[in-house]
């Protein structure tokens, strides 16, 4: 039995020198997020992230530290990589490690196939190589050193000299594929994104390509080339095939392998800091062109979290590790404010200030203070039992009308990954019915029994309006509106809260009659009163 084509979203598989900090949990939150939405339209959804284990930086790192390249990545990746996946509440379907064997020997096999179909050659390297970046460099990629480097080349990202590489080494013809790529490029305009990343990856593939270098011969932590085992491959060629290898590029007709790869590839979003765009953007499409495979839709290039204007890195010694703000602020908040403050896309500072401000405007005050309002209200008037709503008035009318805008605006918005657009939306209807309460004043309306048929419409509309706001908000803040959901009562006649519909939110009137209304935890605590 074969399913449909599952909608497929990758992060990058993350280097294991060192811990995560809050930019690789910003990709990973973003991927979370968007894979969660699109669960909640009812797709069948692969969401894949991982490490990248292999190279001379995580070579290096190891040696430093005094114990094998394998138990270094052993060791993090048990410690750090995956328990952060719980700290900001990502539920991936598969990590992948690029030591695996399911990805070690689909690599060779690929490998193997590209050089029976003649794309790959010996040749010799000699140039300029950033540890950094794991990355070969042109002479024009370099900076001038500063400094204690003064006089000397330094990589721009890194702002450390790189180093000379000469090696007899295997070549993939990539120059080969350029005309192909801006052919495929011109005829599929968002299959890079944002437009300046577009931009950027056509300039580039307009200039000089030149073939690439795939494998190393001077160490030895890597993949065995399968015909010239004195070699490795190159760490940006395994660790791209990750994207395949993690779902069976290759296997056998018939196998299990071969059948995921059929519902999953090609991937729909590729989601990547715009650091390693061209690795993205023009040599793993160029693999896949010559592995006869089919091309990703879109490679999404967001900006970078920065720290005094610098990209925050451990290196840098500006790297805060992810559990430092959610242990303050929860993991929902973690999520919604990097989402909800930074254009996906744009670079973005990070600081304190401004993430407790929104916390307090917008969270603790603006969708906290409705979520808690409501069900007091509902207790104190109604015995914690929905009332029916008697007909509905222009202010009903408008709320039902604006949702509705909301919805659509919020969909197509995650749809192209506009995560602040959708939560600004999102937020102007919250906006609007905190109004709708202060306006309708349901307090004074229950001072007068002739009010009855009145006060229920309010209390209806305000829990039917929180009812959207929850499943709207489900995929940016699992754990809030799970206790929202809960504390609507809606689980009873509706389900849970993850298999509601985001595309059928609109409809207004899904509460029922009698729903079990319920004064819960408060979603959302005022920072002072978490304090100490
Ligand atoms: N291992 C490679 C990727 C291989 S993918 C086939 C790599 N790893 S990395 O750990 O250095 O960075 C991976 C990603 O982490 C970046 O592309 C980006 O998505 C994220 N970020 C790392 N630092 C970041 C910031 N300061 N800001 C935002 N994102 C950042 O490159």
């Amino acid at each position: 039995m074969s399913e449909s084509k599952a909608f497929y979203l990758t992060t990058p598989i993350y280097y294991v020198n060192d811990a995560p900090h809050i930019g690789h949990a910003y990709t990973t939150a973003a991927g979370d997020v968007a894979t969660r939405w699109h669960r909640q339209r009812g797709e069948s959804v692969w969401f894949l992230t991982g490490t990248d284990e292999h190279g001379q930086k995580i070579m290096r790192t190891a040696e430093a530290n005094g114990v094998s390249p394998q138990q270094w990545a052993d060791q993090l990746v048990e410690s750090s990589w995956l328990p952060v996946l719980d700290v900001i509440d990502a539920v991936n379907d598969d990590f992948i490690r690029t030591t695996e064997l399911r990805h070690t020997e689909r690599v060779q096999r690929f490998l193997a196939g590209l050089k029976e179909r003649g794309d790959i050659y010996e040749g010799s390297y000699e140039g300029p190589y950033c540890v950094g970046c794991e990355e070969f460099k042109l002479p024009g990629d370099l900076a001038d050193g500063t400094g204690e480097y003064e006089g000397q080349k330094v990589c721009p990202s890194h702002g450390r000299p790189v180093e000379t590489v000469s090696e007899t080494n295997w070549f993939f013809r990539l120059s080969a594929y350029a005309d192909r790529l801006i052919a495929h490029y011109e005829a599929n305009p968002l299959a890079v994104a944002p437009t300046s990343a577009y931009n950027e990856v056509m300039s580039f593939l307009r200039g000089e390509v030149q073939d690439l270098s795939i494998s190393r011969s001077t160490f030895d932590w890597g993949i065995p080339v399968p015909w010239d085992p004195a070699q490795v491959v190159y760490v940006w060629f395994d660790a791209l095939l990750n994207y395949a290898t993690a779902v069976g590029l290759g296997d056998e007709p018939g196998s299990a392998g071969a059948e995921k790869f059929a519902t999953t590839w090609p991937a729909n979003v590729h989601l990547v800091g715009k650091d390693i765009l061209r690795f993205h953007a023009i040599i793993w499409p160029a693999m896949l062109m010559a592995g006869e495979l089919a091309l990703p839709h879109q490679v999404f290039a967001h900006g970078w979290l920065l720290v005094g204007g610098e990209k925050m890195s451990k290196s840098k010694l500006t790297g805060i590790a992810p559990s430092q703000i959610v242990d303050h602020f929860g993991s929902d908040a973690f999520r919604y404010y990097f989402l909800r403050a930074i254009q996906f896309g744009a670079d973005g500072s990070f600081s304190w200030e401004d993430m407790s401000a929104r916390y307090t405007a917008e969270l603790a005050n603006g969708l906290g203070n409705l979520a808690s309002r409501a069900p007091a209200m509902v207790n104190k008037y109604r015995d914690g039992l929905l009332p029916a709503a008697g007909p509905s008035a222009d202010a009903e009318l408008a709320l039902q009308a604006l949702l509705a805008s909301v919805a659509s605006v919020a969909d197509e918005s995650m749809l192209r990954l506009d995560f602040a657009g959708a939560l600004a939306a999102m937020k102007s209807f919250v906006d609007a019915v905190n109004l709708y309460v202060t306006e309708q004043e349901p307090w004074v309306l229950a001072k007068d029994p002739a009010n009855d048929e009145r006060l229920s419409t309010v209390l209806y509309t305000i829990c039917e309006a929180l009812r959207a706001i929850a499943v709207l908000h489900h995929a940016f803040m699992p754990k809030a509106t799970t206790s929202l959901w809960d504390q609507l009562g809606a689980e009873a006649a509706l389900g849970p809260i993850g298999s509601q519909n985001v595309t059928d939110v609109g409809r207004w009137g899904q509460l029922s009659e009698g729903a079990v209304i319920t004064k819960g935890a408060i979603l959302f605590p005022r920072l002072e009163e978490t304090a100490g």
